[in-house]
């Protein structure tokens, strides 16, 4: 059984995703991350990331993996953890040029297509081009203004600031972010993290 939870950046996909997740007793696979992951080696290797062939033969030699947990999602390159890299401002500017690249979609589409089921898969397209046959799909939205006031908790900026960068993700994710057609969409704007993860646990039957 697959779960998926797509939604906008910053609308609470990982925290809810993690929640369902435990709930259910399963772990969340969070698929940002490697597009992340994907951007930070770029990045660190001086390459322009708009270069697919480049960044498939970073992939293709750091190899980064993926652990799916319920409490929270872990990357590694080997024995090295990328984890705590993949969230700063610099691979949140470059990661939405990586994520245009249809090589770097079928690499990261690859890696979570040969994970184990159940999970609950979150992203942009898990509902639409990943698992389209899920048994259940969930699309998160909120204004930009709701979305920078609690990343603005996670981070030491302001929120005019990240509210702008946040909207200039979400024009350049516009292609890869529609929710499916047979997906509940949901606003999470007046819901707290409990109310939100009560709707999809409602939705699910449990
Ligand atoms: O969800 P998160 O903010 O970590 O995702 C980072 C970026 O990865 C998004 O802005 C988007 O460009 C890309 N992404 C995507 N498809 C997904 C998940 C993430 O294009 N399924």
């Amino acid at each position: 059984m697959i779960v998926t939870i797509d939604g906008v950046a910053a609308s609470g996909k990982s925290s809810v995703s993690s929640g369902v997740a435990r709930a259910l007793g399963i772990p969340y696979v969070s698929s940002g991350l490697l597009y992340r992951a994907a951007t930070l080696l770029g990045l660190e290797a001086g390459v322009d990331l708009h270069d697919a062939p480049a960044l498939l033969a970073l992939l293709d030699n750091h190899a980064p993996r993926l652990e799916p947990l319920a409490e929270g999602n872990r990357v590694w390159s080997g024995t090295r953890e990328l984890t705590d890299a993949l969230h700063s401002s610099r691979v949140d500017a470059g990661v939405s040029v990586v994520a245009v690249l249809p090589e770097l979609r079928a690499w990261v589409d690859a890696q979570l297509r040969a994970l184990p089921e159940p999970f609950v898969a979150e992203g942009r397209d898990m509902g639409t081009n990943v698992f389209p046959h899920a048994g259940a799909k969930f699309y998160l939205t909120a204004s930009p203004r709701i979305r920078a006031e609690r990343r603005a908790r996670e981070r030491p900026e302001d929120i005019p600031a990240i509210e702008a960068a946040l909207v200039r993700r979400d024009a350049k994710d516009q292609v890869q972010s529609a929710p499916a057609p047979d997906a509940q969409v949901i606003d999470t704007g007046p819901l707290t993290l409990e109310g939100v993860i009560g709707v999809i646990l409602e939705g699910l039957g449990e």
